[in-house]
């Protein structure tokens, strides 16, 4: 059962997302719902979510809303999966979303053993940069610690107080107190931007965050007699899948697994041992095609790499008509990805002295 693999502390593997959205009772993602919907709403990366009329019926409305996400300053790196985040985060603050960014200190503190002197360090000098290089607008965008903000606490122990242990263990599996704590934090930061107003709001997340969500989702309805909060909205986005084939990238698969940032020669040569569609020999392969579907390399065009619908669909119909070889397909992927990470470390390197510079908005 899907339900058991979603571990949003685990590595679990999902194998079809449309048993995910049945299951999870999640609504199937219409790009036609939303303004100039961006390249992963186009393309079927992003796949489901929940309440997500009353967030369009917010953007078309001109009416308030937001959208929020966490990070862990934990790792040095981050992930495919976070670069979609921070895409779709990037979607809606273009489209008049109040945009704050929460930082989880006290959830690496409790479930990762990072010290929260070191995650403050290393959001401000990584993570935070990192965010504004994948296209935040660090003007519009709100940063806290969760350490630091009283509000999100509160939040936390009203939800404590509203969901019982057999409902973490359930949603869960065997819930240890600071995956307790950490969990309660969260649904305090989803909640945070209402605490003045109540308004609509979206969380992007990956579907191992989707427990996070339905607690949360859980927890207003319990609250509803108070009118305190509006019901929370969420999209989920597919796992970019590891170049061996796997359904996700992992670091426990380095060879398969490309990091943000990464210097684009590694990277380069990780695509060139990846699993690709490519049929055995040459005249077979010019006679029927490529297996798109089975290809890797494709996929991470498809999900990052190539921005232009029209350019994607050419390199498509090259590939699957043949006339394009796996070879050529991963040297146009490592031309491409050579670009991205050259500009994704200016960026970072750029928004950094930014960040020092503190023209950054901090609440706490
Ligand atoms: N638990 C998230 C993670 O593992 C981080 C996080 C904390 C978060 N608060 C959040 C994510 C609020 C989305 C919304 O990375």
């Amino acid at each position: 059962m899907a339900e058991k693999l979603i571990d949003p502390w685990g590595s679990g593997l999902l194998e079809d997302y449309e048993k995910i959205v049945k299951d999870f009772g999640l609504e199937a993602f219409n790009p036609k719902m939303f303004p100039e919907p961006n390249r992963l709403m186009r393309r079927g990366v992003v796949f489901a979510g929940r309440d997500l009329a009353r967030v369009a019926d917010a953007i078309k409305g001109r009416k308030k809303f937001y959208a929020l996400t966490g990070i862990m300053p934990s790792a040095e790196k981050i992930h495919f999966g976070t670069k979609m985040v921070i895409e779709n985060m990037a979607y809606f603050q273009k489209h008049g979303a109040k945009t704050v960014v929460a930082i989880a200190d006290l959830e690496s503190a409790a479930v990762r053993g990072v010290s929260l002197a070191e995650a403050r360090k290393r959001a401000l000098e990584f993570q935070i940069p990192a965010y504004i290089a994948l296209g935040l607008d660090p003007k519009k965008t709100l940063f806290y610690f969760q350490s630091e903000n009283r509000e999100v606490t509160r939040v936390a122990f009203e939800a404590a107080q509203k969901i019982t242990f057999n409902e973490f263990r359930s949603t869960y599996g065997s819930p240890e107190p600071s995956r307790i704590m950490s969990a309660l934090t969260q649904i305090g930061d989803i909640l945070y931007p209402q605490h003045e107003e109540r308004m609509a709001g979206i969380v992007p997340v990956g579907i191992d965050q989707e427990p996070h969500i339905r607690l949360s989702r859980d927890f207003v309805t319990r609250t509803q007699s108070t009118l305190k909060f509006t019901q929370v909205s969420s999209i989920y986005h597919k796992y970019t899948p590891s170049l061996d084939g796997g359904l996700k990238m992992s670091k426990s698969k380095p060879e398969s697994c490309i990091e943000l940032p990464e210097d684009a020669k590694t990277a380069c040569a990780k695509i060139k041992h990846a699993l690709t569609g490519g049929r055995d020999t040459l005249e077979e392969h010019r006679r029927l095609g490529a297996v798109i579907e089975k290809d890797m390399v494709f996929e991470l065009l498809k999900q990052h790499l190539v921005e232009d619908d029209r350019e994607l669909q050419e390199i498509y119909e090259e590939y699957k008509g043949g006339r394009m070889t796996s070879g050529e397909l991963k040297q146009i992927a490592c031309e491409k990805i050579t670009v991205f990470m050259n500009g994704l470390q200016e960026g970072i390197d750029d928004a950094r002295s930014l960040v020092k510079s503190k023209e950054l908005n901090f609440i706490s």
